[in-house]
């Protein structure tokens, strides 16, 4: 049973795209990752951790069970060893393998690490009621929801997104929960794909704009984006949601209580704000692996209170922000690059504005040295 902590609070500490893998034991990207996962957890001390998918290869699942689950004991470790659970929900790399019930058991198995399937058969949807400090009364549920893979039907949308029946799971559970309540319990969603609403939280970019905005995904690719008024946080590529909206933030809006959604899946955006009341955050990962913010690789701290469990506070924090020293990235990006991605971003298009420039003046030399 989860509850308020004597202080009357509740912290999650959110670790988005971890993306780790078999090699883990011999790579320094692995220890950069648990060297942030341990000084948050220090700094922070909450009492639960949230995996926000994307979290481990699952085709050494497929190749051997055993050594999976070991993975995910190591990885989890820094939190396990200090008492604290994990809360793990899928991404769509979790799903890659085609093990999905053999992943889901993985974590299951291991003490004080969670993954479950509560609702549609065979989806990690899963949820948490949050208790008062004595445990008397429920005061918020915690959802941990499946997004599925990439879509079947490419022509549709590239990535999946959480189904109808599942939906209709989470509408029901809630609803039955309220009832039990006597009161509409203030919801929080873990979930790694996030909502196409997210794009709500950015604007087209103006011309003059270019250098630092992004690249729209999929469907959006011909539009340029930077941060809308009211949203805080780092756009570091388009929000790669699904291209097609089946209803989902529809649905939290009129159960009336979903208070906020944290999604991962983007590696490269920390960004977060309001939409229609609800607060959308995007987690950069928090790991080395894949396409990574290099030395921005970050966690966010979410602390609910119980006068108010409605209400929260969130900080965001990187790793050169912890002090922390990365053994894995290369001597450029550890020392001098402190936003590396914006960074790259800009240096991209400055070096491809002065290529063009130069061709251009060599074409003009040509043409009258020729005349
Ligand atoms: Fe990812
Ligand atoms: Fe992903």
């Amino acid at each position: 049973m989860l509850r308020f902590n004597e202080n009357g609070k509740f912290g999650m500490l959110l670790f988005g795209d971890l993306h780790e893998k078999r090699d883990y034991k011999t790579n320094p990207k692995f220890s950069d990752m648990q060297k942030l996962m341990n000084a948050a957890l220090d700094e922070f001390r909450p009492d639960i951790c949230v995996l926000l998918g994307d979290n481990f290869g699952t085709g050494l699942c497929a190749e051997d069970p055993e050594a999976f689950r070991q993975g995910l004991a190591d990885l989890c470790a820094p939190a396990v060893s200090r008492g604290i659970p994990v809360y793990a929900i899928m991404g769509n790399h979790e799903h890659d393998a085609g093990v999905d019930e053999a992943v889901i058991a993985a974590y299951e198995s291991l003490p004080l690490v969670n993954m479950r399937s509560d609702g549609v058969e065979g989806k990690a949807d899963y949820y948490e009621v949050l208790y008062s400090r004595d445990g008397s009364e429920p005061e918020a549920v915690l959802w941990f929801l499946d997004s599925n893979n990439l879509h079947e039907d490419q022509s549709v949308s590239k990535y999946d997104f959480v189904h109808t029946d599942q939906i209709e799971w989470f509408e029901n559970t809630y609803n039955s929960l309220n009832e039990k309540a006597g009161k509409v319990l203030p919801s929080y969603i873990f979930q790694h794909t996030p909502v196409p609403e997210e794009y709500r939280l950015l604007r087209k970019a103006k011309i003059w704009e270019y250098p630092v905005s992004v690249k729209g995904h999929n469907t959006l690719s011909g539009i340029r984006y930077v941060g809308a008024k009211g949203t805080e946080g780092y756009v570091g590529e388009g929000p790669c949601s699904p291209d097609v909206n089946n209803g989902q933030f529809e649905s939290w809006k009129k159960t009336g209580g979903v208070k906020a959604a944290f999604f991962g899946h983007d590696h490269l955006n920390d960004f977060s704000g309001y939409v229609d009341g609800i607060f959308l955050a995007q987690h950069k990962t928090a790991g080395f692996r894949a396409y990574t913010d290099g030395c921005r690789s970050c966690v966010r701290y979410v602390e609910l209170s119980e006068d108010s469990p409605g209400t929260f506070r969130q900080v965001l924090k990187h790793f050169k922000e912890f002090g922390l020293k990365s053994e894995s990235l290369g001597p450029v990006f550890r020392t001098i690059n402190d936003r590396q991605s914006m960074a790259l971003h800009f240096c991209a298009r400055v070096a491809g504005a002065a290529a063009v420039i130069a061709a251009a003046a060599v074409i003009i030399h040509h043409i009258f040295a020729g005349g």
